[in-house]
C-alpha cells in the first residue's frame, strides 16, 4: 500500500467496516486467535520532560508524585506471574532517580521470574540501552508519537525528534523487540502525517505498534484541545495490521477510555495484545497521563478476571506463551 492509498482510506469512512474486517482476517491468519496479556507496572510518575499532552509532564504541580522501588516492583511482578502473566512491562516517566545501575538490578530480578520483560522508560543513550539488553530486557516501547517533525517539536519542548528516531533505530540494532506508535488527534496533526506514521512503522520494521487517541488533560497546555477520534485511531491501527501483518498490536487503554468496548472493538479490528495494569490500586490514580483512565479503583486480580471474560466473550483465547513476534 502506498501513501496515497493510505490517505484515501483514512479520508473515506464509507468502507470502514470492510477495513476492520480485513485487518481482523489478516490478524487471524498471521498471529492467530490468541491474545497476549502484558502486565503493566507503572513504577514512577516523576518525569523530566514537558510533552504538552501528558499529565506527568515536569511542569505539572497538581500531581502527587510517587516512586515504587525495587522490592515493591518485584512484589507486583510476582503477583502478576501468579495471575498467569508471561510478560511484565515496566513503565515510568523519565525519572533520573532510576539510574542505569538501579534499572539493571530491577531487570535482572524480574528476569528471574521466567517472564519476557519490556521496558518503557523513555529516551536513553545507546550505551544504556545496551546495558539494559545485556541485563536481560527483551523489549522496549517508545512511541514516535508523530512523524511530523514540526508538530513533534511543537509538542515536545526541549526535545529532539531526530534523537527519538535514533533511539528507535538503536533499540532495533541492539536486538530489542521494538515497539513504537503514535497519538491520534493531536492539534495540528494531518491525515498526511498519519499516513507517514504508518509508513514509518514499516520502515523501522517495528515489532509492536501501539496507537492511542489523544485525550486532553486539564493540567496541561492542551487542556482546551479536542479529544482524538476513536474511529480514526482504530483505522490507523487496522492499517498498521495490514501493512505489518505479523507484529504485536495492543488494544490500548486510551481506546477503552473513549469507548466502553474500545479494547474488544480493537481486538476485532487487528489487535492481538492487551496490557492490563498490575500495579497496586493505591498508585493508579496518580499515574494520570490523561483523565478518565480505566481500572483506577481495581485490583490486579479483578482486571485479570475481567479481561479474560471479555476476551472469551469474543471467541478468543489467552496465550500461555511469552508472545514474541514469530
Ligand atoms: N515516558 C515514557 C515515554 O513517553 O515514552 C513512557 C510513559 S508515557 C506516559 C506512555 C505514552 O503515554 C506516551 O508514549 C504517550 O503516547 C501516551 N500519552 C501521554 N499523554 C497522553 C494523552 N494525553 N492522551 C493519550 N495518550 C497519552
Ligand atoms: Fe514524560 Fe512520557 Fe509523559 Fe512525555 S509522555 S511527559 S516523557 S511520561
Ligand atoms: Fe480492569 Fe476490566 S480490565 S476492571
Amino acid at each position: 500500500m502506498n501513501k496515497e492509498e493510505i490517505i484515501n482510506i483514512l479520508n473515506d469512512n464509507s468502507q470502514d467496516d470492510l477495513l476492520f474486517q480485513k485487518a481482523d482476517k489478516i490478524r487471524k491468519e498471521n498471529v492467530g486467535d490468541e491474545v497476549h496479556l502484558r502486565g503493566l507496572i507503572e513504577f514512577s510518575n516523576y518525569c523530566i520532560r514537558q510533552c504538552k499532552y501528558c499529565g506527568l509532564r515536569a511542569p505539572n504541580t497538581n500531581i502527587e508524585r510517587y516512586r515504587i522501588l525495587h522490592d515493591e516492583i518485584l512484589e507486583y511482578a510476582k503477583n502478576a506471574v501468579n495471575l498467569g502473566y508471561r510478560t511484565i512491562v515496566l513503565q515510568s516517566g523519565e525519572d533520573n532517580y532510576f539510574d542505569t545501575d538501579k534499572i539493571i538490578e530491577i531487570i535482572k530480578d524480574n528476569k528471574k521470574l521466567d517472564v519476557a520483560l519490556t521496558l518503557s522508560i523513555g529516551e536513553k543513550s545507546y550505551d544504556e540501552y545496551k546495558e539494559f539488553k545485556k541485563a536481560g530486557a527483551d523489549r522496549y516501547l517508545l512511541r514516535i508519537e508523530t512523524t511530523d517533525e514540526k508538530l513533534y517539536q511543537k509538542m515536545h519542548p526541549n526535545a529532539d525528534f531526530k534523537n527519538r528516531k535514533q533511539c528507535l533505530y538503536n533499540l532495533k540494532s541492539l536486538g530489542f523487540e521494538t515497539g513504537t506508535g503514535c497519538l491520534v488527534g493531536l492539534e495540528g496533526q494531518t491525515i498526511d502525517s498519519l499516513a507517514d506514521d504508518i509508513l514509518f512503522f514499516k520502515e523501522l520494521n517495528a515489532d509492536m505498534v501501539g496507537i492511542g487517541p489523544f485525550i486532553p488533560h486539564p493540567d496541561t497546555p492542551l487542556k482546551g484541545a479536542k479529544t482524538g477520534n476513536f474511529n480514526l485511531a482504530l483505522k490507523v491501527m487496522a492499517l498498521t495490521r495490514i501493512i505489518l501483518p505479523d507484529i504485536n498490536i495492543p488494544a490500548t487503554t486510551a481506546m477503552e477510555t473513549l469507548n466502553p468496548n474500545g479494547r474488544l472493538i480493537a481486538l476485532q479490528s487487528g489487535a492481538n495484545v492487551v496490557m492490563p495494569n498490575v500495579t497496586d490500586t493505591k498508585y493508579r490514580a496518580k499515574y494520570e497521563i490523561y483523565p478518565g483512565k480505566i481500572c483506577i479503583n481495581d485490583q490486579p486480580s479483578k482486571c485479570r478476571g475481567c479481561i479474560e471474560g471479555k476476551i472469551k466473550s469474543i471467541g478468543r483465547t489467552i496465550s500461555k506463551t511469552y508472545g514474541f513476534r514469530n
